[in-house]
């Protein structure tokens, strides 16, 4: 296997995949999975942009979870190296959320990114459910569905109660934004993307479907699926099984709560 890798071979993997011009993409990443890139995450964002051109769609999550103080454009994401450099880019749109900001690149960016403070931040038309209605791809790039925000999306389609449980005991609820025209606001969340360790029991069914697409760029691991694939898998599962994508951790603080949840409601099976 080659050491290193660049920007015009990541690309040509890209349009092996079948990815081209037009097309809307949320991607999910680590950079060091590539192995060396001449170029480092810059290079990775320029492929992207480079098959996907002006009409299609790079969107990233730039999330920092849970920021002190006010949340503004500048707030850091906490998602990795390439996040960071779609980020950067001065035609870069940023949507407003301040715990859940997605970052996209292309020339309908301002409307797959607007409104989002007056979204749930990964709910019904929110920038990542936008994506997969347009019928958008998500590319997990080195990473798997643990990292898969549209999975999360697919929970708030699915009207799982369980959504409304916070991430932690501690995890505020209430934010105060500086939306990009300097007005200070303050958002309310009533649903939570919780813990997604348990996140990868949708590869079987995906699988199952023939929704998945595996490609390999230099070292990394690549899957391609669409969201709406993602979010129809979801909804079908937890018809079935509502606790699918809760971990079995008993220490797990929202998974436990998330399950007491469903069993109120007499929606687990084995009791
Ligand atoms: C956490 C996560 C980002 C870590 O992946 P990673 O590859 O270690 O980190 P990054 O993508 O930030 O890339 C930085 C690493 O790339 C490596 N790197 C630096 N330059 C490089 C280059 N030119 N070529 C290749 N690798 C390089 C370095 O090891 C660097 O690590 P360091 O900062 O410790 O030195 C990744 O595992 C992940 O989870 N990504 C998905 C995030 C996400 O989408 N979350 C949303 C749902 S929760
Ligand atoms: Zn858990």
């Amino acid at each position: 296997m080659k050491d290193a890798t660049n920007r015009h071979e990541i690309a040509a993997a890209l349009r092996g995949m079948g990815l081209g011009p037009g097309d809307k993409v949320v991607l999910h990443s680590s950079l060091s999975s590539l192995g060396w890139v001449d170029g480092g995450a810059d290079a990775v964002v320029d492929a992207f942009l480079d098959v996907l051109g002006p009409s299609g769609l790079l969107m990233v999550p730039t999330f920092n979870y849970a920021i002190e103080g006010v949340f503004d454009r500048n707030a850091p994401t906490l998602t990795g190296k390439i996040t960071e450099a779609v980020l950067a880019r001065p035609e870069a749109v940023r949507s407003c959320c301040p715990t859940h900001s997605v970052t996209a690149i292309g020339r309908q960016a301002p409307d797959f990114c607007a409104d989002h403070h007056l979204r749930e931040p990964l709910g019904i038309d929110s920038p990542i459910d936008r994506v997969a209605q347009a019928g958008g791809y998500v590319v997990l790039l080195g990473v798997t569905h643990t990292s898969n925000s549209t999975i999360h999306v697919g929970e708030a389609h699915a009207k799982l109660p369980y959504i409304r449980v916070p991430f932690s005991d501690n995890r505020p609820d209430t934010f105060a934004v500086r939306l990009w025209d300097g007005t200070v606001t303050t958002v309310h969340y009533r649903e939570f993307p919780g813990c997604s360790r348990a996140f990868n029991a949708i590869e079987g069914p995906l699988r199952l479907g023939d929704y998945i697409r595996d490609f390999r760029i230099s070292r990394a691991c690549m899957l391609l699926m669409k969201g709406l694939d993602v979010i129809n898998t979801v909804v079908e599962m937890a018809a079935r099984r509502p606790d699918w994508l809760l971990c079995t951790d008993p220490h797990c603080w929202t998974c436990s709560r998330r399950r007491d949840v469903l069993r109120r409601e007499g929606r687990l099976a084995d009791e």
